[in-house]
């Protein structure tokens, strides 16, 4: 048996919550799974267990019916998992919570919801939004973790795989002030928007903001394979000698790319031609909003671009299907793309920078043609 629940008590509604509940995960682990009333603990534990079937609406959270877990719809409604230690707390669906609860012998990271200006919540403004996330980031510190047990905050001031979507300045100014304020270590993942994607060497920059640590790899060496954990010397000098490395760590041959790159990468020149590429696509992103129905929202920071997809622009659903299909699409005619986001709904591109611009309008056409081709084949 993979879990095992004990003591066992439900709450709906007002009635109790559910604080003393203990999972047996294989492994020894033990979950206590807190939260605030109608948070959907209840749901979890049970769906967990496997004790109890929901009648509909019969559970409800902010109002909405949480019976039939439905992770898109649900995605930023808060649950807390703490195991052992208080160290872990998860702002997930509650699908995702499930799912979390079967891995967590690898869990002791949080996740916490951040500002995604396309999909706010609950019909805020983006602005309303973006204050709704920092007290929500300060809340945690006080409802979810004893800021004492955090040893780090590590955030992409552009998420990569999250889906192309760029931090706002007040966002990581508090994580800033609240890295400060309890001496946490405020880390900045570089790895996929640094080296000069964004206009900026890195991405941070464009926040003002400052991180302890910063983490940088992909194009750093200019297709050697390198990457690098760079931070404050109070904090780098600690570790004992060897203590931040890898497998390839000091390759002779990737660290002199590596210097040549940055220097290169850190020139105004380039950094002036990754913000013209990334204006020039852009631009061209920005009419296929316009143009195609499936295209429900395209972002870009620099030359870090992304086309995201929906079955409709109302609801925002993600359309899964459509991107894969474009994709393939696109290699047959000479185009290599990848997708990104949380339902992998988007296309990211990410083109090389000293590309002209005669190359980058060829390869965008390539791309509308198959977008084009499953826009009429939909018949939208
Ligand atoms: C933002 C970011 N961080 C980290 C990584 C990869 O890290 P690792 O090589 O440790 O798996 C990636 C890879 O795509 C990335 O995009």
């Amino acid at each position: 048996m993979l879990l095992e629940a004990r003591n066992l008590h439900i709450g709906y509604g007002d009635a109790p919550a559910v604080w003393d509940v203990s999972l047996e995960v294989d492994g020894g682990e033990i979950v206590a799974v807190i939260g605030p009333n109608g948070a959907g603990k209840t749901t979890l534990i049970n769906a967990i267990a496997g004790l109890l079937r929901c009648r509909r609406g019969e559970l409800r959270f902010d109002g909405a019916d949480m019976t039939r877990i439905n992770a898109h719809a649900y995605c930023s409604h808060g649950i807390a998992l703490v195991p052992e230690g208080r160290r872990l707390f998860a702002k997930m669906s509650v699908e995702e919570n499930l799912e979390l609860g079967c891995y967590l012998r690898s869990a002791r990271t949080a996740r916490k919801e951040v500002e995604r200006s396309f999909r706010t919540r609950n019909g805020m403004s983006e602005e309303e939004y973006l204050q709704w996330c920092i007290k929500n980031l300060e809340h945690a510190f006080i409802a979810q973790v004893d800021p004492e047990s955090v040893a780090a905050i590590i955030i992409e001031p552009v998420l990569g795989e999250g889906g192309f979507i760029q931090m706002p300045t007040a966002f990581m100014q508090k994580i800033r002030e609240l890295c400060d304020k309890h001496g946490i270590v405020m880390i900045a993942d570089e790895i996929q928007s640094g080296s000069g994607r964004t206009g900026k060497l890195f991405a941070i920059e464009h926040t003002g903001v400052v991180p302890d640590v910063m983490t940088i790899a992909k194009s750093l060496g200019a297709g050697m394979p390198v990457s690098a954990v760079v931070g404050k010397a109070e904090i780098m000098d600690c570790t004992h000698l060897g203590g931040v490395g890898g497998t390839y760590g000091g390759s002779p041959v990737a660290a002199v790319a590596a210097i040549e790159a940055l220097k290169i990468l850190s020139s105004k020149e380039f950094l002036d031609r990754s913000t013209h590429v990334g204006n020039l696509i852009k631009s061209t992103l920005d009419s296929w909003k316009e143009k195609f129905a499936m295209v429900g929202d395209v972002r870009a920071t620099g030359a870090m671009c992304i086309v995201e997809f929906v079955k409709d622009k109302n609801s925002k659903e993600p359309d899964m299907e459509i991107p894969l299909e474009v994709l393939k699409d696109a290699v047959a005619h000479g185009i290599i793309l990848i997708r990104a986001g949380l339902y992998s709904n988007c296309i990211r591109l990410l083109p090389p920078i000293v590309m002209t611009d005669e190359q980058l309008h060829e390869g965008l056409q390539v791309l509308e043609d198959a977008i084009a081709r499953a826009h009429e084949k939909r018949g939208k």
